[in-house]
């Protein structure tokens, strides 16, 4: 293994700069769970340090409980002990439908932009675990063949070389789908709010999950839609006999959920769940906007079906991108507007026309041949490896009473303190020392999960997350 000791760090002795690295190989998914590290004799040779050094630092990393010996064998990653914290309940959520005022959330996405900032709170991938150069060569292959197509208006449905690879790739999430079902976008966002803006009308109510992601709410709001939440369970999803209640005494417009991994509960309904909401919804005739953002990244097992593969009547909306896999800065998404095709197309139209050609080539050139797949596993094993070490961190730092997610898939955790904890407020203390998280509030349209907060796990673990995460188990605990 070629690995090699880049960085010295002067309050650091030298066998915690080297049990360090090894933790952040660890965390990035180089060395995993079961993997054998290199003998001490090897690692002293490669890293020029001494044995003892090696032996300090592999003791180090054993007291951290990241790795073990077995005896005449060596040094293995472990399985990390977790104290394994309490999840969270199935929320309860007031039964009323809400105008919404998402402004705070706009505030938080801002925050991104602060390069000082720990970028706990916006759902955002790492740069460094995207194919940012193998995209940006096929970028330029794509101009120089499409040196005056490239640059033609189009029309909705979009790009057909991108839409015959999406509709291979929904082969794995169950759905068979062709070309022509599918209308490109500029991202899930646009996606979603095309859907709604498809199947509502202003001041029509919206079932949502509760907590929701955001960037819906804001959808919402824009559209004068009000929201009514629904339960929602971390591990179950939506409840479906509430959301049965609720369709037997008031018309819903529409259902719009994140169908797998979902934001920021990380919530993967079951297959049989999944048939069951989407014959609900075929029952009362009611369209389901579905958006399978994070349906790539789960972390075991095969890719989870999407709510599409149940629908037999053209009422499921998929919406996704290649935001949280490929490049978000593309800005390249579809959707699989059943039978709202005709009307999802206009308004593509009528909005922004079309998406720019060239993105929409490139990745469909990589879908097709740059390695999707062998790219997708690097990017599971990672976003797995830094939620564990997320949820290690919230385990040694953060009270005892906390609750967290444990997702099977995505990148982000849903933390719980006691009812009367103020996320706001520790946000607004969070981002003096330099660290953004994103508080509860912003999640529901009813001002709820004020004791709740979301991190995002899309950063390669290193020290500054490591600090970041100290600091706001302090602050927590100042508050509680
Ligand atoms: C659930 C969900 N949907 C949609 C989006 C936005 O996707 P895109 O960048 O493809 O528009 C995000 C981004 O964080 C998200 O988490």
């Amino acid at each position: 293994m070629a690995i090699q000791l880049l960085d010295h760090s002067p309050d650091k002795s030298l066998y915690e700069q080297v049990a360090d690295r090894i933790q952040r190989l660890i965390a990035e998914g180089t060395l995993q769970v079961g993997d054998r590290l290199p003998s001490v004799r090897k690692l002293h040779e490669q890293w020029s340090v001494s044995i003892s050094t090696v032996l300090e630092a592999y003791r180090l990393l054993e007291d951290r409980g990241l790795i073990a010996a077995r005896p005449q064998s060596g040094y293995y990653v472990k399985q990390p002990t977790l104290r394994a914290p309490s999840e969270p309940q199935q929320s309860t959520p007031p039964r009323k439908a809400y105008h919404v005022d998402n402004s705070l959330g706009f505030q938080v996405i801002c925050s991104i932009r602060d390069s000082q900032t720990v970028k706990l709170g916006a759902a955002v991938p790492s740069m460094e675990l995207l194919p940012i150069a193998a995209l940006n060569r096929l970028t330029g292959q794509i101009l120089r063949q499409h040196q005056v197509s490239a640059h033609e208006y189009d029309v909705p449905p979009g790009c057909e070389p991108l839409r015959h690879e999406v509709a291979r790739r929904l082969m794995d999430a169950g759905c068979s789908i062709t070309p022509d079902e599918i209308v490109t976008t500029n991202g899930t966002f646009e996606s979603v709010f095309l859907a709604l803006r498809a199947v509502t009308q202003p001041g029509d109510t919206v079932a949502i999950e509760s907590p929701t992601y955001y960037g819906l709410l804001e959808a919402l709001e824009i559209l004068h839609l009000k929201a009514l939440e629904l339960p929602t369970h971390p591990r179950e999803g939506l409840c479906l006999s509430d959301l049965e209640t609720v369709l037997q005494k008031r018309r819903i417009a529409a259902v719009a959920l994140v169908s797998n991994f979902s934001n920021p509960l990380g919530t993967c309904m079951s297959e049989p769940r999944k048939k069951q909401l989407v014959e609900l919804l075929a029952q009362y005739e009611v369209p389901l906007i579905e958006d399978d953002i994070y349906g790539d990244l789960y972390f075991e097992g095969t890719r989870p079906k999407a709510l599409k593969a149940f629908d037999r009547e053209g009422l499921v909306i998929y919406c996704s991108s290649c935001s949280k896999t490929l490049s978000p800065g593309l800005r390249v998404g579809w959707s699989v507007p059943g039978r709202y095709q005709a009307k999802v197309e206009q308004l593509k139209w009528v909005i922004n026309q079309t998406t720019a050609i060239a993105p929409q080539l490139t990745v469909a050139a990589f879908l097709a041949n740059g390695g999707y797949d062998r790219h997708l596993r690097q990017l599971r094993r990672a976003y797995q490896s830094q939620m564990l070490r997320m949820t290690q961190a919230i385990c040694d730092y953060f009270p005892a009473e906390t609750r967290v997610t444990r997702p099977n898939g995505g990148h982000v955790l849903w933390v719980e303190l006691p009812p009367g904890f103020d996320s706001l407020a520790l946000y607004q203390t969070a981002l003096q020392h330099h660290v953004s998280i994103a508080p509860g509030v912003i999640f529901s349209p009813s001002g709820s999960y004020n004791n709740c907060f979301r991190l995002n796990c899309g950063l390669p673990w290193s020290d500054e997350i490591d600090q970041a995460m100290q600091t706001l188990g302090e602050l927590i605990r100042q508050q509680l």
